[in-house]
């Protein structure tokens, strides 16, 4: 049962019209939030819920929570909102920057309507709407419990005077207690996306911008605080992600005074949002995690994305990209043979990817003019391929960079100002290419009406959307002001527009690769790809931190030539298989050069996929490093516990041989469980120079003694898995 309670400011300030103090909590988080009258809502407790609590209770935590005065400081405590207040002598970073013409830039925001949803574990709000009267300033901040203990923020400022009020930041931040001694984030680069790393939490900011107008391949994904010991299933995490795809920041502040915080926002360049009277600017939405570990706080969120409405739960069927097959070369007598190799291996979409298009022949011209390239396909042909695609039961896909122009193309030359740029100035070429201005309604309205029209001509059924270039220089024509906060709302309507207008079409978000990758965008679109890099041993490492935010399902993955393309590393198909099963899983390698013997190896793996995905897909991540993280364990374990699919890979070579035992965890203790070799590489001979003896016919062993005794895998050389397929025995 919720309670909800709706207060209006009293008259008088000494009646506090609504709770003081607010639990909320859900699965195992709580947050303890105290909302005093005449400030914004304050967080006295983040992270292990301490079970139901009464007011009195509720009032002593706060109390507790009041430090002494043990510096040469202000005179009463200072207390840090969820909106951070320099007036009230905070000397970290202030949640509200920005100014009326020199004025209004510190104000005291005090609430005027406050509405409070505490269940009894279920999640609840707290939604406030404070105010400034002399600043002309109205603030809203809405903490949300989610059911899974997702914390989810906004907070929104609108200008109520007359006269501008430039907005500089509004950003929100949560405390984290003092055992949160460690920073880990991740960074990265194209085609090397979310690399791990670690500091401690030393006094300062450290502050993680991303100014690309996209989300970044180098982006923090999550800012993570945790306790020493951190480690997938050690310690504990507060993990904070802003849900935004154009320029933010995270940060993660310690002040003299021992406060800790995480906080973040969007990243507004200057001048970029100025508010008329009436006019409002809302926040990102900022994802606060609290976790049991790594996996603990991925599975919390893996579970809020599977809680959605719109979460896709269709069987995620395989995919054949041809970027890496053929590239530019689009001739249509190899793409049908491809096409014909793709379903006959057991491929069920088939995406054509850039190159397509009116005049692109190479990454130089054409982007921006949405329309089949007749000189390239003939007149009509192009639809040959789609039926033949279609004819063999494969979807059909194709690739679009909607947001993105070449200058060399019809768009650019009718339309100069469409392009987002300074007054006489062009930015820098990126890629050969601009960005279009879709806060440009005629802008806007072209390039949605151009492939709505498209996609209900081909009936086509995905769509690869790519975002290939950053946002420099990306001023409006329409304005003469910064465009990267319009840019990137424009972009999340357009993406909405076409879902609308195309019922069941599904969209794939591509960003040279995976540097369009946040929880805002995710409710855009179907799933992400995650690199450019489809190296196996790469796609190892770039997709366990993927799955740190996303579940594997949302998370496309494809097995690749022999030889990688972008590293020029030669790895089996076992282990380019096995890497790509556990995301959703694709080819990208031209099959007309693949002989028939690899191909029939694909082919049992494309089928392995289709036993497991739904396992895959629904699946609890479990991941573990074993000797020093030479050895790497990553699982997906069925919501009951009584299915699972473990990979085991070898990723260095250790300085002993073979490995120790392998814990297996995740699994019910007090069940029993079968244990045996799996997929296709399983059909490989007994050698007993390699596998351990039970290998050849399983073994039967606890939940328990999995988790805490561990099994023998394979032998593996380096670069490649065994995988093991572990479930319940009937009772
Ligand atoms: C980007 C994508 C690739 C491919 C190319 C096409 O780099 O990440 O997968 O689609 O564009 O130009």
């Amino acid at each position: 049962m919720s309670t909800p309670v709706t207060r209006e400011r009293a008259e008088s300030r000494d009646e506090v019209a609504w709770p003081e103090v607010v639990r909320l909590a859900a699965r195992g988080v709580a947050l303890i939030l105290a909302v005093p009258h005449d400030s914004l809502p304050h967080v006295v407790h983040w992270g292990p819920d301490p079970g139901p609590l009464s007011d009195d209770e509720l009032r002593a935590v706060v109390a507790a929570a009041v430090p002494p005065r043990a510096t040469n400081g202000v005179d009463s405590a200072v207390v840090v909102s969820v909106l951070p207040e320099a007036r009230t002598g905070w000397t970290g970073t202030p949640g509200l920057s920005g100014h009326r013409a020199g004025a209004g830039w510190s104000p005291w925001l005090r609430p005027e309507r406050v509405d409070v949803v505490a269940g009894l574990g279920g999640g609840g709000r707290v939604d406030v709407l404070a105010a400034d009267p002399e600043a002309g300033l109205q603030v809203g901040v809405l903490v949300e419990m989610l059911p899974t203990g997702v914390v989810r923020m906004q907070a929104h400022v609108t200008n109520t005077a007359s006269g501008p009020y430039a907005v500089e930041r509004l950003d929100l931040a949560l405390p984290v207690p003092t055992r949160a001694d460690g920073l880990w984030d991740l960074a990265g680069r194209w085609a090397k996306e979310r690399v791990v790393q670690h500091r401690p939490f030393t006094v300062g900011t450290h502050l993680r911008e991303g100014r690309h107008g996209r989300t970044g391949a180098d982006a923090a994904t999550l800012l993570v605080a945790g306790t020493p010991d951190l480690g997938f299933a050690e310690g504990e995490a507060w993990g904070l992600h802003v849900a935004f795809s154009g320029n933010h920041r995270v940060a993660a502040e310690r002040v003299f005074s021992g406060e800790r915080h995480l906080l973040g926002g969007e990243l507004l360049l200057p001048g970029e949002v100025e508010l008329q009277e009436g006019e409002t600017y809302r926040s990102p939405k900022l994802f606060a995690v609290y976790g049991a570990g790594l996996d603990g706080m991925a599975a919390r969120l893996h579970s809020h994305l599977r809680a959605r409405p719109h979460h896709p739960r269709t069987p995620r069927p395989v995919v054949m990209n041809v970027w890496e097959a053929v590239y530019f070369d689009h001739d249509l007598q190899r793409l049908l043979d491809l096409a014909e190799l793709a379903a006959d291996v057991g491929v069920e979409r088939f995406v054509l990817d850039d190159g397509w298009f009116s005049s692109r022949r190479d990454d130089t011209s054409g982007l921006g003019d949405w329309v089949v390239a007749d000189a390239v396909w003939g007149q009509g042909r192009f639809r040959t391929l789609v039926d033949a695609v279609k004819g063999r039961g494969m979807q059909f896909g194709l690739w679009l960079e909607p947001e993105m122009v070449n200058l060399d193309s019809d768009v650019a030359r009718a339309h100069p100002d469409w392009i987002l740029q300074l007054p006489g100035r062009m930015p820098v070429d990126f890629r050969h290419q601009q960005v279009l201005d879709l806060s440009h309604p005629e802008a806007f309205a072209s390039v949605r009406d151009q492939i709505l029209a498209l996609v209900r001509e081909y009936g086509i059924d995905y769509v690869k959307w790519d975002h290939n270039r950053d946002l420099i220089d990306a001023g409006s024509t329409r304005t003469g002001r910064a465009g990267v906060h319009g840019q990137t709302l424009a972009a999340y309507r357009l993406l909405d527009e076409i879902r609308a207008g195309a019922p069941g079409l599904e969209i794939e978000s591509c960003s040279s690769g995976g540097a369009r990758i946040d929880l805002e965008m995710i409710e855009h679109t179907d799933r992400v790809w995650a690199s450019d890099c489809i190296d196996a041993r790469e796609r190892q490492q770039i997709q366990r931190w993927t799955a740190q935010l996303l579940p594997p399902e949302l998370v496309g993955s494809h097995v690749g030539a022999g030889r990688a393309h972008t590293t020029g590393r030669e790895l089996d198909l076992g282990f380019r298989a096995a890497t790509a099963l556990f995301g959703h899983f694709g080819v990208e390698w031209d099959l007309t050069a693949a002989s028939p013997a690899e191909r029939s190896e694909l082919a049992a793996w494309i089928r392995f996929y289709k036993e497991v995905r739904s396992l895959v897909h629904t699946g609890t991540v479990v991941r573990r490093d074993v000797e020093h993280g030479d050895l790497w364990v990553h699982g997906a374990v069925a919501p009951d516990q009584r299915d699972a699919l473990f990979a085991v890979t070898l990723r260095e070579r250790h300085v002993t041989w073979p490995a120790g035992r392998v814990p297996i965890p995740g699994l019910r203790r007090d069940l029993t469980y079968r244990v045996s070799a799996a997929g296709p590489g399983a059909d490989a001979p007994y050698d007993e120079r390699v596998h351990p003896t039970w290998w050849a016919t399983g073994i039967e062993l606890s939940g328990a003694v999995l988790a805490d005794v561990g099994v023998h895998v394979p032998a593996l050389d380096p670069d490649h898995s065994a995988l093991l397929r572990i479930e319940a025995m009937p009772r």
